[in-house]
């Protein structure tokens, strides 16, 4: 997982590589790296940040990197990009060459010297062995020996040109007048050009500032459409919030109601099934989970929800189902290897991203875009109640279509499923409060979040969010599971957070609370009723919703707190450290 990039026109190369890679820094920062053609070849790349880098020379085509290790540790050594070794060749690499020990135990054996413990290096390599005056020739032979994922950029100090190619890790193309662009993700070069061809797995693309060809990986040349992009550079910016994080919270009225009127003018996907299977990792699981409760309740059918990673490990049972796949980014391998086995095996398929054209996209029968817009922080929160959005709209449209609800029924949901972009506004007037509520927390270092039915999945995604950004250790649990094992750990003055909505749960939500107050636990809880303070240490008032819906307030309020404990802590909150924003390694 590492973010490239790539560029060749009339600007300053080392000033467009910079400034895009600065964009990509969320997709990892173990090491940054640019290689330039100035005369000769030169190339800088060091451990770190973007801004170790010291760059003392320029010209106007050139590639980037940014790097999220996953073959050799993070050192100046395995930064890209690479070189061959006449160092003419340069090369950046996102994702996984497989077969990278056998090829380089060719090379080697063929005389080939290599610096780096990566299998990235290998491509510079064997472009070398197949170079004859002619980067092009050259570098189709290269990747046609190549196993795994990859997006690759390369340049060649004696030619004009790019050649880049893509299988399974995302490449986009941006369109400028006598120059062009090359980058993992299109806020890279939002700021030069709106212009967009976003390359398809197997495809090839080469690039000179006056042209761009695509081909298949046998040569065939390939027809593609420009794309026009209507997000903003602005809008990838952090547009006066001091974190990209902050910024996303409060872009999710917004968020929400651009999902919500996407969805609502698309055609009615018609599709039959009896029981679904949600399948994502991370935040875009909890969503998963809670769509479950919601989807269950609605339709009345079974829905599992399994982790991206474990998907794989299910037995091939009897069974036939929908196979939801829910990534932000729709570039997540474990993801991604879910849904190519459920393709494999034939099962219809939906998926969910907030990423047009992202690798998701190739392994579904239908798609469902959330409108989210770009999320740099590396912890998802609008990505997040959009993808609610989606599946709560996703279950009333079914569960109308099937006459399991009444018209009347079916418009008092959409309603409130409309209301929540407002009743999300609510929450950020209890800011404050919530700021008050991360000072005790800030303090600690060990908390838990309890939640029942539909607000169990929001207690693990407020706990998630509180370990990724504050580091704090924090743990969500179903709340009557506590006294079946982790009420043992509950110490003097330890914070649980409370989510008791108004519904069934509220009853023996208190009792909960009440379990854990008799352990000196310190309890905050999160409710839209004002008795609650009579049993806890400290109440967030949470908007009064339909209790289906209370989801949505109470991910708001925890992403909240979540940040402002990060921020006391004074804590990386866009990058937090282990972590990058898209995970495309298994
Ligand atoms: O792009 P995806 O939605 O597939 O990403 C899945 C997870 O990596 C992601 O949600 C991760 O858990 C977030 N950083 C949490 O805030």
């Amino acid at each position: 997982m590492c973010g490239i990039v790539g560029y060749i026109g009339f600007r300053s190369a080392r000033e467009v590589l910079l400034n895009s890679l600065k964009k990509l820094e969320y997709r990892g920062y173990d090491s940054a790296g640019v290689a330039i053609i100035s005369e000769e070849l030169k190339i800088e790349k060091k451990k770190g940040y973007i801004d170790n880098l010291k760059i003392d020379f320029d010209g106007s085509v050139g590639i980037g990197h940014t790097r999220w290790a996953t073959h050799g540790i993070p050192d100046d050594r395995n930064a890209h990009p690479f070189t061959d070794c006449s160092g003419k060749i340069a090369i950046v690499h996102n994702g996984i060459i497989e077969n990278y020990m056998e090829l380089k135990e060719k090379l080697i054996e063929e005389g080939h010297q290599f610096k780096s413990d990566t299998d990235s290096e290998v491509i510079a390599h064997l472009i070398e062995k197949y170079y004859q005056g002619n980067l092009k020739d050259a570098f189709f032979k290269a990747i046609s020996h190549l196993r795994g994922s990859f997006a690759i950029v390369a340049i060649h100090a004696d030619e004009r040109k790019i050649m880049a190619a893509k299988k399974d890790s995302p490449l986009v193309v941006g369109i400028g007048d006598h120059e062009k662009f090359l980058a993992s993700d299109i806020p890279a070069f939002l700021s030069y050009t709106n212009r967009v061809m976003i390359l398809k797995d197997g495809e090839v693309c080469e690039v000179t500032e006056d042209m761009v060809n695509v081909y298949d990986f046998s040569g065939k040349k390939i027809e593609k459409k420009i794309e026009k992009i209507n997000w903003s550079a602005e809008d990838a910016e952090k547009g006066g919030y001091e974190h990209f994080m902050l910024k996303e919270i409060y872009e999710q009225p917004r968020a929400i109601d651009d999902t919500l009127h996407s969805l609502i003018s698309r055609n009615e996907i018609g599709m039959d099934f009896e029981k679904i299977v949600i399948v994502a990792c991370g935040t875009s699981y909890h969503a998963g989970l809670t769509g479950k409760y919601v989807l269950e309740n609605l339709l009345h059918i079974p829905v599992e929800v399994y982790y991206g990673s474990e998907y794989r490990y299910r037995a091939e049972v009897n069974d036939s189902y929908l196979a939801i796949f829910i990534t932000q980014s729709g570039e997540t391998a474990d993801t991604l290897a879910a849904a190519k086995r459920a393709k494999e095996i034939g099962f219809p398929s939906l998926g969910i991203t907030n990423v047009v054209g992202s690798s998701i996209t190739n392994y579904v029968d239908h798609v469902l875009y959330t409108y989210a817009g770009p999320e740099i922080g590396v912890a998802a929160t609008k990505t997040f109640t959009t993808q609610l959005t989606t599946l709560y709209y996703f279950a009333i449209n079914s569960a109308m279509n099937r006459g399991l609800i009444s018209k009347t029924k079916y418009r008092e949901l959409m309603n409130t499923l409309r209301e929540m972009a407002h009743a999300v506004e609510e929450v950020f007037e209890e800011e404050e409060k919530i700021i008050e509520a991360s000072k005790i927390i800030a303090e600690k270092e060990h908390m838990f979040y309890i939640g029942r039915g539909l607000n169990y999945p929001i207690a693990l995604e407020g706990a998630l969010k509180m370990k990724e950004i504050s580091y704090i250790h924090a743990e969500g649990y179903p709340a009557g599971e506590l006294k079946h094992g982790p009420i043992a750990l509950i110490s003097n003055g330890m914070p649980v957070i409370a989510l008791v909505p108004e519904d069934s749960t509220y009853e023996k939500m208190l009792s909960n609370v009440k379990e854990v107050s008799a352990r000196n636990a310190y309890v905050i809880a999160l409710s839209p009723n004002e008795d609650v303070e009579k049993y806890v240490d400290f109440l967030i008032r949470v908007p009064k919703t339909d209790p289906l819906f209370s989801p949505f307030v109470n991910a708001v309020a925890l992403q909240l707190l979540s940040y402002h404990t990060a921020k006391l802590l004074g804590r990386e909150i866009d990058k937090p450290k282990n972590l990058a924003k898209s995970v495309t390694v298994e």
